[in-house]
């Protein structure tokens, strides 16, 4: 079953009296429980393309179904809805509240359902038991990006998108998260699409796809 459908999707912003194309996917489909990396050069539009899967932006033409729902259709109240139920989100660059704890991040995000219990246990599976109560301006890189982990993670997500998230990391700190996130992988069932301009980590993903430059 697809979980993800691209359908005919493209992006174009205004620039001056004319339109750019920033984005084009004619049709890409992600099945369930499916680790699907997306590759390709930048400035191809992998950001955009992952933006519109998870509802932060909308597209010029075509739409995306997530869940059975065209997404494209909701309004901006409904795709923040839709988000906070079903998508975890890892960013390049942490997206996290500097003058906050880790677990303050973390419980930010949790589910209104869900005890701070979650967030604490959620923060031990990511290796930050001992950073429970540092700000995260005080975390390394590495550390900050497991915070931004368990933030994506503690609500079990059906689908994660992860967007570059080893990209500011050394090459040590980048394997031991991407470890970490192909363990998480396992032991909880969800959709993943993670952007990557690492060959290796796209390789132990299930497939992968390359955006091509749209100027070529
Ligand atoms: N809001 C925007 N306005 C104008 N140009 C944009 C906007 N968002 C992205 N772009 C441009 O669109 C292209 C694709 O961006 P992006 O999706 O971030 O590519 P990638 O993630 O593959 O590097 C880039 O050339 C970028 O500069
Ligand atoms: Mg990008």
């Amino acid at each position: 079953m697809s979980v993800i459908t691209v359908h005919q999707l493209s992006k174009s912003v205004h620039s001056g009296d004319s339109a750019i194309d920033i984005m084009n996917c004619q049709a890409l489909q992600v099945a369930e429980h499916e680790h699907l990396a997306i590759t390709g050069p930048s400035g191809s539009g992998k950001t955009t393309l992952l933006n519109m899967i998870s509802g932060i932006d909308v597209p010029t033409h075509g739409h995306v179904t997530v869940l059975g729902q065209n997404i494209s259709q909701l309004t901006e109240e409904q795709r923040v809805a839709f988000r906070d139920q079903y998508v975890g989100l890892i960013f390049q660059d942490f997206c996290l509240f500097s003058g906050l704890t880790a677990l303050e991040n973390v419980a930010l995000f949790k589910p209104d359902h869900s005890t701070l219990d979650e967030c604490y246990k959620m923060l031990d599976a990511v290796g930050m038991s001992q950073r429970y109560d540092v700000e995260v301006r005080h975390l390394s890189g590495g550390e900050k990006q497991r915070v931004g982990i368990a933030r994506a993670m503690v609500k079990k997500p059906k689908i994660l998108l992860a967007d570059e998230p080893t990209a500011q990391l050394d090459t040590k700190t980048a394997q031991s998260v991407m470890d970490l996130l192909f363990h998480l992988r396992q032991t909880q069932a969800m959709t993943m699409v993670m952007i990557t301009h690492d060959i290796r980590v796209a390789e132990r993903c299930d497939r992968m796809v390359s955006m091509e430059s749209l100027s070529s």
